[in-house]
């Protein structure tokens, strides 16, 4: 089996080595060091044009947010305002990564279930665009932090369609008895916007719902822009209010391993805009701005993870392990949801993947794999292994399990690379310890 590349930024060069953005990542590696996140920045600003452009073309008022927990550092927030995205934030954290960037605040969209006070309150001060309120205590924070600052705050409350795009169950956000925002099937969602309409310091903009992760196909947003328009409609003949801005949320699938197809955005957004405008003509309403919140489509393929490959052990009769110098404190997306993975060993990319292993991490845990029986090039001690696409959730969701530095990471371009986050040292580990 002959190594794939599965997106147009990886390459194999003279030498047979994997290359991303042109750069050999075994030289990479030797530079930098391993565990190492290699982001190709121009990766990353060519899907940004993807959908600002295709958005744009196939709907006049339609807007990008990056949806930021896919990836947030200072340096990505500086490309997305670049690129004319606005960013789509859940916590403090990412609101105050984005500021540090110079993130325009009024291109920021404050999301959560379960914002604290002390998040408003700072959200707030800080004059962000929009909040995507979750539930009646919310709006009442929300309402009560504006009037303290003398100010109205937009508001996009967030609509649980009931849908279920069939995805792995622990990131499915849409369906009725979801966590996140409020049904239309119980008459919760009626009742929030009737709550929001009511408040003084409240300037409701419209409505958000996000379906679910690794959509490839435009059927569940057409689900639910369906069941959207008839809910604009329906709150409309009730309230007299009819919604500006409607928010269909991300979730656009990603190429992770050959069997899977890559992504045809202008096919997805040209297909989206087209349902959204034939339910404004069905229901006689005017057409409203409408939001996409892509965030793992936007930065995964610009990533990928190296390692230094240290034992492989072959259990005589069972199974092979190769062992890797991360794992899942860098990347927990496979001991949490088995998401699927493509390695590749970098030095030797140019020969047959005729060797079945699992790739193991270093963590103090048999859960801490990356991939279970996948075939890959026959790897020795002192190989460097390369994990692709591996630009969303995995710094944003890396930890220091075992006291495990998080690695560097590096940008690459073609114009030159540059360290966007600083590996962690030893020191950085104890930093808050007394
Ligand atoms: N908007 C909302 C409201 C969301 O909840 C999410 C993701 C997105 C947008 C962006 O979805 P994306 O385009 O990135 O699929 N940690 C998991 C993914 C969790 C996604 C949660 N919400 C993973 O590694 O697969």
């Amino acid at each position: 089996m002959k190594t794939a590349l599965i997106h147009d930024n990886y390459g194999i060069n003279e030498q047979g080595h994997f290359t991303v953005c042109g750069y050999d990542t075994v030289e990479l590696a030797k530079e930098y060091g391993t565990p190492l996140y290699l982001l190709d920045e121009d990766k990353v600003r060519a899907m940004s044009r993807l959908y600002t452009f295709n958005a744009k073309k196939y709907y006049r008022k339609a807007r990008i947010l990056f949806a930021s927990k896919a990836l947030s550092f200072k340096g990505i927030y500086k490309i997305a305002d670049e690129e004319g995205l606005c960013c789509d934030t859940v916590s403090s954290g990412e609101i105050f990564t984005a500021l540090s960037a110079g993130f325009p605040p009024e291109k920021i969209y404050f999301h959560g279930n379960n914002k604290t006070p002390e998040d408003i309150d700072y959200a707030a001060r800080s004059n962000i665009g929009c909040f995507i309120a979750d539930n009646l205590t919310e709006l009442d924070i929300i309402d009560e932090t504006a009037a303290r600052y003398g100010k109205k705050a937009n508001v996009v409350i967030r609509i649980t369609p009931g849908i279920d795009p069939h995805t792995n169950v622990k990131v499915v956000t849409g369906s009725v008895d979801s966590k996140f925002g409020n049904a239309i099937e119980t008459g919760q969602a009626l009742e929030i916007v009737e709550y929001a309409l009511k408040k003084k310091n409240i300037n409701l903009k419209g409505y958000h719902c996000h379906v679910g992760s690794q959509i490839f196909d435009p059927q569940p947003f057409f689900d639910a822009a369906d069941i959207m328009f008839e809910f604009i409609a329906d709150a409309k003949a009730r309230t007299g209010y009819e919604a500006e801005v409607l928010n269909l949320g991300g979730g656009f699938g990603v190429r992770y391993i050959p069997e899977q197809k890559n992504l045809d955005v202008e096919f997805m957004l040209s297909e989206i805009a087209g349902r959204v405008r034939e339910n404004c003509e069905k229901y006689g309403i005017a057409e409203p701005e409408i939001n996409f919140e892509p965030g793992r489509s936007i930065v995964a393929a610009a990533g990928v993870t190296l390692y230094t490959v240290g034992n492989v052990k072959t259990i005589t009769g069972y199974k092979s392990y190769i062992s890797i110098d991360g794992g899942m404190a860098d990347n927990p997306r496979y001991a949490l949801y088995q998401a699927p993975h493509y390695p590749i060993v970098a030095n030797k990319a140019d020969t047959d993947m005729d060797f079945v292993a699992d790739i193991a991490g270093r963590c103090c845990e048999s859960g801490d794999l990356i991939e279970e029986q996948v075939n890959v090039q026959k790897a020795e001690p002192g190989d460097i292994l390369a994990v692709c696409v591996t630009g969303a959730y995995n710094y944003s969701m890396a930890s220091n399990y075992n006291r495990l530095p998080r690695p560097a990471l590096v940008m690459l371009s073609k114009s030159g690379k540059r360290i966007g986050i600083k590996r962690e040292t030893l020191e950085d580990l104890i930093r808050n310890d007394i």
